[in-house]
């Protein structure tokens, strides 16, 4: 390297350095520690280390740069061409070689270590940095004067190529190695974990290692399927999860492996068999074989988990609920069953606690409030609704018995989210009118074409009422003046409108009338209690984490989960399931546990840190708590006792609450066993 040598620069890293004309531009990267991708070793097969020359005078750094002060581009470009697009002024840093002074801009997807933009709002990028990374090499053919095996000469290879040293090996690559070796005439892919263990063998060059990211929730099922280079998601798919047929919610579940011995093996098997069907119809939607996953993580809740990894649940079931381990689980794949490529393993995320489990620290991982100094509230709302809040000085968990309610159970008119459920209502406060939307029609119930558009595209008419539908109902049922402040159904309106109607000694709201085939569906005032004991629950676990802090408002809330991505955050806070908040500062964080299985299994640093972060949680337990039950017998009023909102008032004229004996009853009362008792 001369004076007179041509100046190379990287942005946007600004590493720079002189190099001979005729130095392929990846070398030059890689001596001065450019973050370079490359699969195939500078091949000009992977596409992985696109560059792109930044053109103009660079008074910064002495030179005028430009695309001729790179080699034309050559054969190498031209085969890769012909199977895969190179966007225009792209170059394979492979095949470029300096001509000139240059600078050289490193796209972020050509990087290593990538971040991956997240579409949602307000989340932080995933760093990729996957602990399995394929490199493909060319490996020195066996010869009667060298009488070293072949996995020798393929460690010398990663090693030259690679500089991968000290690499182990297990007998399932050897039964792999030979043939590969030979069908890939000599050139092969090898998947290598942690850049110490060689773990997969393919003959020719392999673009890909695949990972799969799951999510265990006691209703369904969710899994995706990941590049694990890129973090790009290739397919995804959800089932139901068998374990239904062994209870509905999480205690009916340990109630059933208490009183059948041996339950808990059926629902192990259950789920994992599951988990294969998942994998299948995801490797299938991307064209894989499920062998082809090298890795997956897990997330799920505490019952979820152990009945994952085959522990029986009981101690769940009662206090001190006490976890069979609170730490991250890595295992081979083959010890649940998982029947993916023979040589993966699993990471399941840590529990926090009893009833907080590995889904609330994919949650943390998603959201990270410790990284923030705003007070947030996380909630993932399920048959338990799983509360974490805090900032970066202090992180608080609990689990609140909200009861499957908010999923469309114990709900007279009820259903899971599906076509022809209610999702959205709006009640007239003049007529005490409904009006609503189904899933899978546009129309509003009231708008012309209604009844026909339900009856096509496979719906057969107005089904139930699914659980955003049922908040939403609820909520512009108390807007309206029909459900009063104590959660009664004011049956004085029924000389107003002939919806409001005697069922013994309460009333109901009809929603939809009765059809020649299906009962009318109405709102009876034990949906509306049901509603109230899960609302109460879920805002008693937030009080208490709220007072333990010493605070008396959040500055931030995060719904995750389905129910979290599909209600309408003003009508649960008029309901009063989520303590007062500027309504902009409330939002849905998605599948947030899912997208923490998937950092985890892009990133190998998140693991540490998660493993980490969950130690520092403090653990509320909200069945021993005596100011939870005060908690939730204030929180049954709508939307509260005492608590004014004065941030929901400014954008909902909330009717004026009249304290009626309902509400001096409800004072005094402490709830059931049932009713405050943690699943
Ligand atoms: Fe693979 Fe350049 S390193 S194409």
């Amino acid at each position: 390297m001369s004076k007179k040598d041509p100046l190379v620069v990287f942005t946007p890293s600004g590493r720079r350095g002189r190099f001979p004309v005729g130095t392929p531009v990846l070398q030059a990267a890689r001596s001065l520690g450019v973050d370079i991708d490359s699969v195939c070793g500078g091949r000009g097969i992977c596409g992985r280390c696109q560059v792109l020359v930044s053109e103009g005078e660079f008074s910064k750094h002495g030179l005028v740069s430009k695309e001729e002060n790179l080699s034309a581009v050559g054969q190498v470009e031209i085969d890769y061409c012909a199977t895969q697009a190179l966007a225009e002024g792209r170059r394979l840093s492979c095949a470029a070689k300096v001509q000139g002074d240059v600078v050289i801009d490193v796209p972020p997807d050509s990087q290593v270590h990538k971040q991956v933009v997240r579409k949602e709002a307000e989340a932080h990028d995933v760093h990729l940095d996957p602990l399995i990374r394929l490199h493909y090499v060319e490996v020195q053919q066996p010869d009667m004067h060298d009488p070293s095996g072949d996995l020798r000469r393929l460690e010398d290879a990663l090693e030259f190529e690679w500089r991968l040293t000290d690499l182990a090996c297990d007998v399932i690559v050897l039964q792999q190695l030979q043939k590969a070796l030979r069908a890939g005439d000599w050139k092969v892919t090898v998947a290598v974990h942690a850049g110490k263990q060689i773990v997969a063998v393919w003959p020719g060059f392999r673009e890909h290692a695949y990972g799969l990211a799951v999510d265990i929730g006691s209703t369904t099922i969710a899994a995706h399927l990941c590049h694990l280079a890129s973090g790009e998601v290739v397919a995804s798919a959800g089932l139901m999860n068998p374990q239904i047929r062994f209870g509905e919610d999480l205690m009916s579940r340990v109630s059933y492996v208490m009183m059948n011995p041996g339950g808990e093996k059926e629902m192990t098997a259950a789920v994992r068999e599951a988990l294969n069907t998942l994998a299948a119809e995801v490797a299938s939607q991307a064209g894989i074989t499920p062998q082809d996953i090298l890795e997956a993580t897990f997330v799920g809740n505490p019952i979820m988990h152990h009945l994952l990894l085959g522990i029986d649940p009981t101690e769940l079931g009662g206090a001190p609920f006490a976890l069979a381990t609170d730490r991250a689980i890595t295992l081979w794949a083959i010890e649940i069953d998982f029947a993916i490529h023979r040589n993966a393993r699993i990471y399941v995320l840590p529990c926090i606690a009893g009833h907080v489990g590995a889904d609330t620290a994919g949650v943390l991982l998603a959201e990270r409030p410790d990284l923030s100094d705003q007070m947030t509230l996380l909630v993932d709302v399920g048959t338990n609704a799983e509360i974490v809040l805090g900032n970066n000085q202090r992180l608080l968990a609990c689990s609140s018995p909200t009861g499957p309610a908010f999923e469309g159970a114990q709900i007279s008119c009820g259903q899971r989210a599906a076509p022809g459920a209610i999702e959205r209502v709006r009640v007239d406060p003049v007529t005490l009118e409904p009006r609503f939307k189904v899933i899978g029609c546009d129309l509003w119930s009231n708008e012309e074409g209604f009844a026909d558009a339900v009856m096509q595209s496979g719906m057969t008419g107005v089904t139930g009422v699914c659980g955003s539908g049922i908040i939403e109902v609820l909520a512009e049922m108390y807007l309206a003046g029909i459900i009063r402040h104590d959660g009664t159904i004011d049956g004085a309106l029924a000389a107003r409108n002939p919806r409001i109607q005697e069922d013994g000694r309460t009333f109901s709201y009809e929603l939809y009338p009765a059809t020649a085939t299906k009962p009318a569906l109405k709102i009876m005032q034990n949906d509306v209690r049901a509603i109230q004991l899960g609302k109460a629950a879920l805002y008693a676990g937030v009080r208490l984490l709220m007072e333990r802090l010493g605070i008396d408002h959040v500055d931030r809330i995060r719904l995750a989960g389905a129910f979290g991505s599909h209600i309408d955050v003003k009508y649960a806070m008029v309901l009063g399931m989520i303590p007062d908040c500027k309504l902009e500062n409330v939002s849905s964080a998605g599948n947030a546990a899912g997208t923490g299985a998937r950092i985890a299994l892009l990133d190998q640093r998140s693991r540490g840190e998660i493993e980490q972060l969950v130690r520092r949680v403090e653990k509320i337990e909200t069945a021993v708590e005596p100011r939870f039950q005060e908690f939730f017998v204030e929180a049954m009023a709508i939307p509260h006792l005492s608590a004014p909102f004065e941030q929901l008032r400014k954008v909902v004229n909330l009717p004026e609450r009249t304290l009626s004996a309902a509400d001096s009853g409800q004072r005094g009362r402490r709830p059931s066993r049932r009713e405050a008792k943690p699943q």
